[in-house]
C-alpha cells in the first residue's frame, strides 16, 4: 500500500498495528503522515501551545529501572524540597503566569501519602492552578486520596508494551501491574497521561504495539520520548535503534490516532535530535513543559545524560520556550488546558 492508502486504512481499520507497523517502514514518501498530523493538531488545537510548568521535587528513587540515570545508588548526590520549597517555586511559578504544575519525582517513599495529599491541598488554597502528578505508583486507595486532595491529571508511563521486556528493565515489577496502575488512576477521576520510551525496544513490531496500545488506553494526555542511554545505568552505551526521524513519526502517528489527546514535545528529544522538539512543535505536539525547578538542583535530576537546560533558572527556561513556540509560528497559551475527552466531546470517548 502506497501512504495514502495506509493513512486511510489507519483510521479506518480495527486492527491498525500492522497499519502502524508498514508505516514505520515506510523509507519515503512520509511527508504525508506529518501533514496529516499536522491538519489533526490545527484542527483541535489551532496554533495554540500550552505551558505547563514541570517542578522536579524529589531525585531519589527506591526503583532500579535498567534505563534510568536516577535509580537508586546510581547518582552520587541528590536532593529532596520540602513542601514550603515546593510552595515557593508554585508561587514563582503562579507569578510567572502558568496555570498547571507538574510535581514529578522519583518514587520516594520519604514522602508519605499524607505529605503529597498536603501539599496538594496547600498548593489548591494558595493557587488557583491544575496540578499534574508524576511520583510513580500506588495502591488505588491512595490514587483516590491523591484526587481528594486536588489531583487533576497523573502521568505514568508504561514504558513498553513488551510484557517480557517491561520484566528484565523493572526490577520486580510487571508491565500488568503498570497498566493497573494505569487503570486505576483513571477509575479514581484524575486525568490520565502515559506513553512510551521509544526504542527501549529495538524491534519495530514493539514500537507498533506501543502506538496500538496507546491509543486503546484513551489517554487524556501522552507523553513519550526516545530512549537516551546512561553511562551509569546497565544499558550504558546502547545507541537509539534506528534512524531518529522514526521516533518523531511516532508521534505523529500517535497525533492522528489520537486526535484530542494533549501531547507534550518533550525534552529527551531534543538530545536525539537538535531541533527534535521544534520538529514535534511544527508538526503534532500542542503542550511544551518548560521546566520550573530552582537551577541548583537541575543537575542532580538527569534521567539521561545531555538534558538541556541545567544550566537555567526558571525565567530563562520560560524565555526560551516562548521564543521556540514563536519561532515555530505557534503561539503559548497559558490556560489550565483540562482533557478533551472528558469535557469537550464526551461521545468521542464511546467511538473510541
Ligand atoms: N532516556 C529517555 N527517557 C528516560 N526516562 C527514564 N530514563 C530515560 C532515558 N534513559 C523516562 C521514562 C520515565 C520518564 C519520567 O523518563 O520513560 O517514565
Amino acid at each position: 500500500m502506497n501512504t495514502h492508502n495506509l493513512l486511510r486504512a489507519l483510521t479506518s481499520e480495527n486492527d491498525k498495528t500492522p497499519i502502524i507497523f508498514e508505516l514505520l517502514n515506510l523509507k519515503s514518501d512520509t511527508d504525508q503522515i506529518y501533514a496529516l498530523a499536522k491538519a489533526t493538531r490545527d484542527r483541535v488545537f489551532g496554533n495554540k501551545i500550552l505551558l505547563r510548568g514541570i517542578i522536579e521535587f524529589s531525585s531519589f528513587c527506591r526503583c532500579r529501572c535498567s534505563y534510568c540515570g536516577i535509580g537508586a545508588g546510581r547518582r552520587k548526590s541528590g536532593y529532596r524540597m520540602t513542601k514550603e520549597e515546593i510552595l515557593e517555586q508554585c508561587a514563582d511559578g503562579k507569578q510567572a503566569g502558568y496555570a498547571t504544575f507538574v510535581l514529578q519525582s522519583g518514587e520516594d517513599p520519604t514522602y508519605s501519602v499524607k505529605d503529597i495529599c498536603d501539599i496538594l491541598s496547600e498548593i489548591h488554597n494558595r493557587f488557583n492552578v491544575a496540578v499534574t502528578l508524576s511520583i510513580g505508583e500506588f495502591a488505588p486507595q491512595e490514587y483516590a486520596r491523591f484526587h481528594a486532595s486536588g489531583c487533576d491529571r497523573y502521568l505514568l508511563r508504561f514504558e513498553t508494551s513488551n510484557a517480557s521486556l517491561y520484566a528484565a528493565l523493572h526490577e520486580g515489577q510487571t508491565l500488568e501491574s503498570r497498566l493497573e496502575c494505569i487503570e486505576n488512576i483513571k477509575k479514581s477521576g484524575i486525568q490520565v497521561g502515559s506513553g512510551f520510551l521509544i526504542g527501549i525496544s529495538p524491534d519495530l513490531n514493539d514500537l507498533a504495539k506501543d502506538i496500538a496500545l496507546t491509543t486503546t488506553l484513551a489517554l487524556d494526555m501522552i507523553g513519550c520520548g526516545p530512549f537516551i542511554a546512561d553511562n551509569d545505568t546497565p544499558l550504558a552505551g546502547r545507541s537509539f535503534p534506528w534512524d531518529p526521524e522514526i521516533a518523531l513519526r511516532t508521534m505523529a502517528i500517535l497525533r492522528i490516532l489520537n486526535p484530542l489527546s494533549h501531547i507534550p514535545s518533550t525534552t529527551a528529544f531534543d538530545v536525539l535530535i537538535p531541533t527534535g522538539r521544534d520538529e514535534l512543535l511544527k508538526s503534532c505536539a500542542n503542550v511544551y513543559m518548560p521546566n520550573i525547578t530552582r537551577q541548583k538542583y537541575r543537575a542532580d535530576y538527569q534521567l539521561y545524560p545531555g538534558k538541556p537546560g541545567i544550566d537555567e533558572d526558571c525565567s530563562v527556561s520560560m524565555e526560551k520556550a516562548i521564543a521556540r513556540i514563536r519561532r515555530c509560528g505557534l503561539e503559548p497559551s497559558f490556560v489550565r488546558g483540562d482533557s478533551l475527552l472528558k469535557t469537550t466531546f464526551p461521545n468521542f470517548m464511546v467511538d473510541k
